[in-house]
């Protein structure tokens, strides 16, 4: 069975081979997922991550059980996601898994006998959140993910996008990270990379970014800070960089750079649809 906990689980020619058929999907409607049925089970708050999923879904003909408030669920009576798992293993393919705690989806996967795909465990993982952020990187710089300057600014601590982009383009040589962040904040010392330098300033690295990954602090998870980058700064940025992040976006970038070529944050939304509907395809048909 093909579950999809981590960043670890995807080898290089999976990605390279879901991120070129990812593109053929722009117009994309198909049968190909008829009578498949998706579970998405969202024990946290989403927009992006849970519709992109029954979206994906859709368009190739396939069905979706959405449970995205465990509230009306029987979760809420007190029964264990082990049970859950095995309950929508026997409504449906594949279950979509979100949940705050780190390490649940290992927990999901040892019982289910459906293919789990990890939506975000926590402030642990979130790989198809990696699989549409590094298709956004290939697909606006030549096709390639290497030798690249990375700039990633905001909760470097608690936000799961970050730790698993970094897993991902740790793997090719020549990237070098930058890490922008309160000390409070700061990128997990254990996973850091050797080529990486931090700051709690932008302004130290900014001219010397391809991309510039933003992410938002995670009040969620006790994160108490407030910041926003000015368009001044992000001026500062080389002409060709890109600018991303996973949203939602609270004021960490202003709305009048939305128009501005380098702003890729909602692109990533198409592509994250892309890369889903190949990813469902891959693992249900
Ligand atoms: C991210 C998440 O849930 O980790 N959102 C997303 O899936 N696009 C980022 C966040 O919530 O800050």
């Amino acid at each position: 069975m093909q579950h999809l906990l981590s960043v670890d689980d995807m080898k290089e020619s999976f990605i390279f081979d879901l991120w070129s058929k990812a593109s053929d999907q722009k117009d994309g409607f198909s049968d190909v997922l008829k009578n498949k049925i998706l579970t998405n089970l969202f024990y946290e708050p989403s927009t992006r991550t849970s519709s992109s999923f029954y979206s994906a879904m859709v368009r190739q003909g396939g069905s979706v059980i959405p449970i995205n408030n465990v509230k009306f669920s029987s979760a809420i009576k007190g029964e264990s996601l082990e049970d859950t798992i095995i309950t929508m293993g026997t409504m449906s393919d594949c279950i979509v898994l979100r949940h705050p705690e780190i390490g649940s989806v290992d927990k999901a996967a040892k019982v289910s006998s459906v293919p789990i795909i990890n939506a975000g465990d926590g402030e642990g993982e979130h790989p198809t959140q990696t699989l549409l952020d590094g298709f956004t990187i290939y697909y606006n710089h030549k096709k390639n993910i290497d030798n690249l300057r990375i700039t990633m600014v905001g909760d470097l601590k608690n936000g799961r996008t970050v730790k698993s982009l970094v897993k991902l383009l740790s793997r090719y040589s020549g990237n070098y990270f930058n890490f922008v962040s309160p000390k409070d904040l700061r990128f997990p010392q254990d996973s850091i990379p050797k080529k990486s330098f931090e700051t709690d300033k932008i302004e130290n690295v900014i001219a010397d970014t391809d991309v510039l990954y933003v992410t938002r602090v995670q009040t969620e998870r006790g994160s108490d800070h407030e910041y926003s980058l000015s368009t001044e700064q992000l001026n500062l940025l080389p002409k060709n960089s890109i600018v991303m992040h996973p949203l939602p976006r609270v004021n960490e970038i202003p709305r009048d750079f939305d128009n501005d070529p380098r702003a890729k944050y909602f692109d990533q939304m198409i592509y994250g649809l892309w890369c889903r509907m190949v990813l469902l395809e891959g693992i249900m048909s």
